[in-house]
């Protein structure tokens, strides 16, 4: 046992030798995992390495093979997701899992409401204040009442955070809670981070940013396609070392921009409205040209992106496509001018999860592959590798149903379709989230590659070193609106927050 977990006592958590064999996919081998008591735990491994899977059994929602469980101690059988917090054990999925229609208070209470005098009712009014409390505790600005459904994907992934950290758990999971996540909210997460681990808490945490790690976690533990790796002290890891024990092999993961040759006007967006999301948006990119959005959550870059995608009404403004205005009223029309957008929630607008890699590939385009309304199935399964091997998808074959890859594949698929489209603009909406630092210098080339075919791209993201590091120039919004346009050579992390944060 090392330093950070204190000498002599009973670890907090013991996860022994844990395997899980799905068909096809050996996703654990022999897993040992053990944090002590009031320690941050990191869990580190490339995309399908089996970090989600470990977690999942340890919170009772999938049962492993073989392996042992130990608690303060003892031995425990976990075979329910009610056993595991009955145990003290809480989790934030990769994957939500709110309630829609629910509000942010009521998410957070879930089964475990405050009652009313009356028997049978809710509290409605403690559970607003203490949840709006919690929330307000987080640094978020949010109403407790708002359905959860209204909210952004970042708000949503605080509700998820205040939801499993109000329950008084000994063990709290969190995986990837940060992928959603800009600068202002990571660091409310890891102040309240620090605070549970005061209070003796002991915290799995999942990340691709290892930066992160370096901030809050006391030791890692690092998995590569299912087996155990190592187990160290953070301060005796470095950055290459974790990056090296991920893989397997050494990686340079600079972001490897190549500007490309700008053509013409590819799109060009004038006094775009929408009463209270967004004010007089005005901007254009050129063929060739990756124009990154950078903002804190809220600013209206998603919005921005879906007016854009006629994913949402505009009240006025006009698009012009290659010169030429278009009517945009529905994604259909905006995928017939040539328009994609590769969504950060992947679970709402990306994918159709019950389906096949396959055919979520060619979903967006299957025009491409049909004669007289059949689609070509050869040439569907060509395509469907093709893309399988582009961005090294994980998954045993092209026929895997979606919903059973892991979350950083899944957003592989994601990409797959929006290329396979062939558009002429792409809007990324957080391309990166949830993908291995191995992946996104993939994902960075092939941004680079479709730049250099003449496609205009629009990068949102949240990562402050992608925007910079990929873009040509950048805008920053805030509150709905566009405070500020920067060229790449211009550009500093202090600019951009400083208009990210309204020039204030
Ligand atoms: N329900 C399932 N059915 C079949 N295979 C599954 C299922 N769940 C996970 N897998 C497979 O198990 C392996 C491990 O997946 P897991 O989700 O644990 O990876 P991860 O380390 O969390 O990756 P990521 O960083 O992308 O979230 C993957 O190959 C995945 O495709
Ligand atoms: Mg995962």
């Amino acid at each position: 046992m090392t330093a950070a977990t204190t000498a002599g006592t009973v670890p907090m958590l013991e996860m022994r030798n844990i395997s899980k064999r799905y068909p096809g996919v050996r996703a654990l081998d022999n897993v040992s995992l053990s944090v002590g008591k009031a320690e941050i735990h990191a869990l580190l491994g490339e995309n399908g390495a089996g970090k989600s899977t470990m977690m999942k059994i340890l919170a009772g929602a999938q049962s492993g093979d073989e392996g042992e469980i130990l608690i303060d101690g003892s031995t425990v059988t976990i075979d329910s997701p009610q056993k595991a917090m009955d145990l003290g054990i809480s989790i934030i999925y990769q994957e939500f899992n709110l309630v829609p229609y629910l509000s942010a208070g009521e998410n957070i209470f879930l089964g475990r409401e405050p009652r009313a005098k009356v028997p049978g009712f809710v509290d409605f009014k403690t559970l607003y204040s203490v949840s709006q409390q919690v929330i307000d505790k987080l640094g978020v600005k949010m109403d407790a009442r708002a359905p959860v459904n209204t909210l952004s994907i970042a708000q949503q992934q605080m509700v998820e955070i205040a939801k499993a950290t109000s329950k008084s758990s000994k063990i709290i999971v969190m995986d990837e809670p940060s992928a959603t996540l800009t600068d202002h909210e990571l660091k409310a997460l890891f102040a309240l981070m620090r605070q549970l681990k005061a209070e003796g808490v002991s915290i799995v945490y999942i990340s691709h940013r290892l930066e992160e790690v370096f901030e809050v976690c006391d030791r890692a533990t690092i998995m590569r396609d299912g087996h155990w790796v190592a187990t160290k002290d953070v301060k005796d890891l470095t950055r290459d070392e974790i990056i090296k024990l991920m893989v397997g092999r050494e990686l340079k993961d600079a972001i490897p921009k190549v500007a490309a040759d700008q053509g013409s006007v590819a799109l060009k967006v004038t006094g775009l409205n929408r009463t209270g999301v967004l004010h007089d948006i005005n901007f254009e990119v050129r063929k060739g040209e990756v124009l990154g959005i950078a903002g804190l959550v809220g600013a209206g870059r998603t919005e921005t992106a879906r007016a854009i995608f006629g994913a949402d009404p505009i009240d006025s403004g006009t698009i012009e496509v290659n010169g030429k205005a278009v009517k945009i009223n529905t994604p259909q029309d905006a995928i017939a001018n040539g328009i994609g957008l590769v969504t950060e929630d992947r679970k709402q607008q990306g994918l159709i999860l019950g389906m096949a890699v396959r055919e979520n590939t060619t979903l967006a385009n299957l025009s491409a592959i049909s004669s007289l309304g059949f689609i070509r199935q050869k040439d569907e399964k060509g395509i469907s590798e093709k893309y399988r091997g582009d961005l090294a998808i994980k998954t045993p074959s092209i026929e895997q149903t979606v919903q059973n890859l892991s979350g950083g594949n899944q957003q592989k698929v994601v990409l797959a379709k929006w290329l396979f489209t062939g558009s002429k603009v792409l809007i990324f909406d957080e391309p990166t989230r949830g993908i291995d630092v191995g992946a996104k210098s993939e994902i960075y080339k092939l941004m680079n590659e479709l730049a250099a075919q003449g496609v205009a791209i629009i990068m949102i993201s949240s990562e402050l070193p992608e925007v910079m590091g990929m873009s040509d120039r950048i805008l920053v919004m805030h509150e709905g609106r566009i405070t500020g346009e920067l060229n790449r050579a211009d550009a500093t992390q202090e600019k951009i927050m400083h208009l990210a944060t309204g020039g204030e």
